[in-house]
């Protein structure tokens, strides 16, 4: 463990390392949880670093684009940042307005990715891990009650990095973690990641209005550039004159898992050409959002001094689907007191 910075809040970030017989090593903060390094090796060996982020932590604190962090209470979008529960009406802030259109994003203004958590290192099943764990007070950020949260990042022996998530509430409230890693598979300082292959196991997708919040329907992706049942190049079509597209600048959308929700099952899987490293990502999760990086826009110096010019990093943020409070439809995110919420997700490297 070693001393990351210290926060505005004047609380001691700390920097925690993993490291796997595979060669995987991971460093991760507890401020947002954030994983800043993650070495993998390609088909010769080589390990680089996959993920985007920063090298200090006053970097984060400027303004990070939710570079490998936790997401919460709540990922992805809220319309307008309006829901009610039981019968009662919740206002959160809206820090996010694509299109113009106001809505509440991954947790608010000071969420979990911007606080800095309680690590301890420990093990899961014989692998190296680290637990962080904090209290979000009732009302924070505008959600209600009390919620008692832990992830537990662990590095398996074979390579797989595995994040577990659980959480408690006092009464009744609403929760969907994620992490929102940023991975370049060639390296983070490779630019565009285009060439990357991607499959998605998903056929169908919640199509969204300019403001990126969902219509409420779930439709098939065929013949549509959201197909990715058969692995493509993440850039073949991300240009294509589609809706869509248009407004998110590219890929930004979630996908509905094919696989049992609450199960383990294969969300997606990408090939990275050039060194050959693959990654595939296992959740119990119904959803992940395919965000192929397209605000970035090469105004952030990364930690090793370049620049991250648009769509040098991808996200796939397992997750319950966008909107979920305002659409009774699609699978529900509310947890009430003496149930637990837990979901796990899992990132499994290797080479082609
Ligand atoms: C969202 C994007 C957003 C990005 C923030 C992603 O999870 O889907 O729309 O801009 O996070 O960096």
């Amino acid at each position: 463990m070693h001393v990351f910075g210290t926060a505005s809040s004047g609380e001691t970030a700390t920097l925690h390392k993993l490291e796997s017989p595979s060669g995987i090593r991971a460093e991760i903060t507890n401020y947002g949880g954030t994983i800043t390094r993650l070495f993998v090796p390609d088909r010769a060996g080589n390990l680089a670093d996959v993920v985007l982020g920063f090298d200090t932590l006053a970097a984060y604190e400027a303004g990070s684009p939710y570079f490998g962090c936790i997401i919460g209470r709540v990922g992805n979008r809220i319309a307008h940042g309006r829901f009610s529960l039981d019968g009662r009406d919740y206002t959160l802030a809206t820090n996010n307005a694509p299109g113009g259109i106001p809505c509440h994003l991954h947790g608010g203004v000071k969420s979990f990715d911007k606080l800095v958590w309680h690590a301890e290192e420990t093990t899961r099943d014989g692998a190296p891990a680290l637990r962080l764990t904090r209290t979000s007070p009732d009302g924070e950020e505008g959600y209600p009650g009390t919620l008692d949260v832990e992830v537990v990042y662990s590095l398996s022996n074979d390579g797989a990095l595995r994040i577990d998530y659980a959480a408690t509430a006092d009464r009744t409230t609403i929760v969907n973690l994620t992490n929102h890693s940023y991975f370049n598979l060639e390296g983070e300082q490779s630019g565009p990641i285009l060439d990357h292959v991607l499959a998605i196991h998903g056929s169908r997708t919640t199509p969204v209005n300019a403001g990126l919040i969902p219509t409420g329907a779930i439709t098939s992706v065929a013949d549509t550039p959201l197909d990715f049942r058969t692995a493509r190049r993440i850039g073949d079509r991300i240009d294509a004159d589609d809706d869509q597209l248009r407004f998110a600048g590219g890929y930004d959308h979630n996908w509905v898992l094919d696989h049992a929700p609450g199960t383990l099952g294969l969300a997606a899987e990408v090939v990275a050409p050039l060194s050959g490293r693959t990654m595939q990502v296992w959740t119990t999760e119904p959803g992940v959002q395919f965000y192929s990086g397209n605000f970035l826009d090469g105004s952030l110096t990364g930690k090793t001094g370049g620049r991250y010019v648009r769509r040098s990093g991808f996200c796939l943020e397992t997750q319950h689907f966008p909107d979920s409070p305002n659409r009774p439809t699609f699978p529900s995110i509310v947890l009430r007191p003496g149930e637990t919420y837990r979901t796990t997700t899992i990132h499994r490297f290797g080479v082609a």
